[in-house]
C-alpha cells in the first residue's frame, strides 16, 4: 500500500510512448512548480517508449512491465503494485498509458492515481478516444474549443472526477497532427504538472 515518508510525496509516473507530458513533469519538477513531490519511479508498459529514454536521462528509476509477460491481467497488475509498493509511492500519474487499468487495482489507489486526457471531459472521451482518434472525432463535430483533462482514475476510463482543465482553441485547417500539439503544448504540459503539485501538496498536509 502506499506510505508517505517525512519529506517529498513520492510520484510514480505511467507510461507507454514518446513521454512529453512525463517531460513536462520532470521540467516543472527542476523548475520548482512541483516541490511538494517528487518522481521516484517511472513505469511503462511497451519496452521501446521513448519516455524511458528520457526517466533515464533523469535519472529516475525506470521500470518495463509487459503484458504479455504474465498470464492475466490480474497478475500483470499485482506487479505494477508491487513495483508502486517497493518505491513507496503516494501518488500515480498516468501520462498517456495505454493500458485500461482494472477497477479492482485503481480501488487500492482511490484519489491517488490521476490521468491526463486530451479533450474537456465528458467530449471525447471513454472507450476507444485515445491518441489522434480524440481530436479526429473533435474535428469531425467540429467543436470550436477543444482542450485537455486531469482526473482521478477510477473504473470507468476517464470516468473519475475532474482535478483541472484547460481550454484550447482549434484553428481553422487543423489537423488531428496540428490540434494534438497545440492541445499537449498549451494544456497537457501545463495542466498536469500543476495538478500533480496539487495533488502532493495535499497529500503532504495529511490529505
Ligand atoms: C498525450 O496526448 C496524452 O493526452 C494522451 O497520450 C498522449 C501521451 O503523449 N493520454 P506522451 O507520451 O506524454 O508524449
Amino acid at each position: 500500500m502506499l506510505g508517505k515518508e517525512d519529506g517529498k510525496v513520492r510520484i510514480a509516473v505511467l507510461v507507454s510512448g514518446g513521454g512529453t507530458n512525463l517531460q513536462a513533469l520532470i521540467d516543472a519538477q527542476d523548475k520548482g512548480v512541483i516541490k511538494s513531490g517528487e518522481i521516484v519511479l517511472v513505469v511503462s508498459n511497451k519496452e521501446e517508449a521513448y519516455a524511458l529514454e528520457r526517466a533515464g536521462k533523469a535519472g529516475i528509476k525506470a521500470e518495463v512491465v509487459l503484458r504479455k509477460d504474465f498470464d492475466s491481467q490480474a497478475s500483470f497488475e499485482e506487479r505494477l503494485d508491487a513495483l508502486l509498493s517497493e518505491s513507496r509511492i503516494d501518488i500515480v500519474v498516468m501520462a498517456g498509458f495505454m493500458s485500461i487499468l482494472s477497477g479492482s487495482f485503481t480501488a487500492r489507489y482511490p484519489d491517488r492515481i490521476i490521468n491526463i486526457h486530451p479533450s474537456l471531459i465528458p467530449s471525447f472521451c471513454g472507450k476507444g478516444f485515445y491518441g489522434l482518434h480524440v481530436h479526429e472525432a473533435a474535428l469531425r463535430y467540429g467543436v470550436k474549443v477543444t482542450g485537455a483533462t486531469v482526473h482521478f482514475v477510477n473504473e470507468i476510463p476517464d470516468g473519475g472526477r475532474i482535478i483541472k482543465q484547460k481550454a484550447v482553441e482549434v484553428m481553422e485547417g487543423d489537423t488531428a497532427e496540428t490540434l494534438q500539439k497545440r492541445v499537449m503544448e498549451q494544456a497537457e504540459w501545463i495542466i498536469l504538472p500543476e495538478a500533480t503539485e496539487e495533488i502532493c501538496a495535499e497529500i503532504a498536509r495529511g490529505r
